[in-house]
């Protein structure tokens, strides 16, 4: 039986096109494994690829673990984010910056994370932009994004049950 208590996570990258949908898609399917009632969405800070599907690397290495991203479609953050969601998980330093000039007086520092501070803390270790590298930076992108959310579920699934 799914606990009351619901997390809503955001997870964020530059172009909501490569990274990020693959951490929504990674985090919804542990969500649902554990039988969660937590939200997963992802958004992006530039904007170039609003209303595009995940970048077809992306899709396919998810697919490889199970998981179909192909219906997502990239969106930009905004200050309202802020006032959805619990936990805001920036892939890398710059996005967080980016976060911050987008959302201005939105922006609340206690709900925006590094990823990587969630397996390493303090070690400001990012999520490298696999944007123009080959299909071997897909998978290393979505091994360390899956250790994250492995992680987010170990913080916080106790207080959902
Ligand atoms: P992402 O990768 O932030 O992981 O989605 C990028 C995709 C596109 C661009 C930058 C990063 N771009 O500038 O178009």
């Amino acid at each position: 039986m799914p606990g009351f208590f619901t997390m809503k996570i955001l997870m964020v990258c530059l172009g909501n096109i490569c990274r990020s949908p693959l951490a929504e898609g990674i985090m919804e399917y542990k969500v649902q494994q554990a039988q969660l009632n937590w939200t997963v969405d992802s958004a992006g800070t530039n904007g170039y690829h609003v209303g595009e599907a995940p970048h077809r690397l992306s899709q396919k290495v998810a697919l490889m673990h199970g998981i179909d991203i192909s219906r997502q479609s990239a969106r930009n953050i905004t200050g309202n984010d802020f006032q959805v969601f619990d936990m805001i998980y920036a892939m890398a330093e710059d996005v967080i910056d980016d976060i911050k000039w987008r959302t201005g007086n939105a922006y609340n520092p206690k709900k925006v994370k590094l990823l990587m501070d969630e397996v390493y803390p303090g070690r400001s270790i990012d999520v490298p932009d696999p944007w123009y590298g080959p299909e071997a930076d897909y998978h290393q992108v979505f091994d360390m994004i899956d250790k994250a959310c492995n992680k987010i579920i170990e913080h916080y699934a106790l207080l959902s049950k």
